[in-house]
């Protein structure tokens, strides 16, 4: 890392969860993450989701060239590809995937807990063929962390989830890879930190950032809600502190998720927050402001590569200190979207490429 009062320049990162979208919500996208990261784990949950092998390589060469129209080179930015696990995923799809290069990783979305997780698992014990193949190839699990029970509240759904999923499957498949993906709380975080064997966590701006308040300041702010949702205070003092410890567990992953303004300004709306424009400035400010810049490098260019087993990357990227105003909306297809923080100033911004 080098860094001087005015620039900050860390080894290219990579964005451990992403969404992509696909046809013109992809196209509008997927250059505000390829300017940033040198690779991102696409999540599979498109409609229908993406849920074997040929599918995810269809979806890979739609990313590229996508990325291409954009006028930017494909060979600069990989796309690590995920596969959507059913009820019903065959073992041999595993296989399949483990001898492909590019799916390198399984979602796990228990049913209906999130945007096109209608699709998701309904009970572990459907899946355990999978998981035990998994387990052999060294593949990860990537799992949405929150139980789908209208009787468990909202805010409690994550830390329901490790004692009434994550342990038990954990105990029953101790070889296994696991993703605790976007975690929001400090049950969470300190799991992680605390658990036995192969576990690591993603870990998103917005969750460093905010908490629920954002959701509530002044009127019901549709653009704060995600899922798993913002948590009180003191789970995000908990993330900040995970994040920023140098505990090679916690790694980057934005969760940028892309919906159209109007489905998210609703009488329903979607949950997903768009950080893809400016994600790095983003976590380049909950670390600055947690006195812990030195650490962002680590976070987001080492742990992640060293869980997945693949390089770190070459080349850099440069953040810039000044005083940058995130734009309130953005073209989206043929649709407008509200960026994470669109409104307000961040401290940091890219470099100009050249
Ligand atoms: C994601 C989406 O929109 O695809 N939404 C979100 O709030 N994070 C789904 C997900 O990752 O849960
Ligand atoms: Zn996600």
């Amino acid at each position: 890392m080098a860094a001087s009062p005015d620039t900050l320049s860390i080894v290219r990162p990579d964005d451990w969860h992403l969404h992509l979208r696909d046809g013109a919500a992809l196209h509008a996208v997927v250059a505000a993450s390829a300017r940033q990261f040198a690779r991102a784990i696409i999540m599979p949950n498109l409609k229908p989701p993406v849920t074997t092998v040929s599918q995810a390589r269809a979806y890979r060469e739609r990313i590229l060239s996508a990325l291409g129209g954009s006028g930017r080179s494909p060979g600069t930015f990989r796309p690590l590809m995920t596969l959507y696990l059913t009820d019903r995923t065959p073992p041999q799809e595993i296989d399949a995937a483990a001898e492909d290069g590019d799916v390198v990783a399984v979602k796990l979305y228990p049913a209906g807990a999130t945007t096109n997780s209608d699709a998701g698992v309904t009970d572990i014990r459907h899946v355990r063929g999978v998981l035990e193949r998994m387990q052999r190839h060294g593949m990860p699990l990537l799992i949405h962390g929150e139980v789908n029970d209208g009787t468990v509240d909202v805010f409690d759904r994550e830390a329901v989830f490790i004692e009434r999923v994550l342990i038990p499957l954990r105990r029953d498949f101790p070889a296994l890879r696991v993703v605790f993906e976007h975690i929001t709380t400090e049950q969470a975080a300190h799991y992680v930190r605390d658990a036995e064997g192969g576990i690591a966590a993603t870990i998103t701006p917005q969750h460093l950032l905010y908490n629920r308040n954002a959701i509530f300041s002044g009127g019901l702010r549709p653009h704060w809600y995600c899922l798993p949702v913002l948590k009180r205070e003191h789970h995000r003092l908990a993330l900040v502190e995970a994040a920023t410890s140098g505990n090679p567990r916690y790694f980057l992953g934005t969760d940028s998720a892309p919906h159209a303004a109007h489905l998210k300004e609703h009488a329903a709306g979607c949950a997903g927050c768009y950080s893809a424009p400016h994600a790095m400035p983003l976590y380049a400010a909950a670390f600055e402001a947690a006195g812990r810049l030195d650490r962002l490098e680590a976070f987001a260019s080492f742990h992640g590569p060293d869980f997945y087993g693949l390089p770190r990357n070459d080349g850099h990227l440069t953040l810039v200190r000044e005083p940058t105003p995130i734009p309130e909306r953005l073209p989206y297809g043929e649709h407008e979207i509200v960026p994470l923080a669109g409104g307000e100033t961040l401290p940091w911004r890219l470099a100009e490429e050249h």
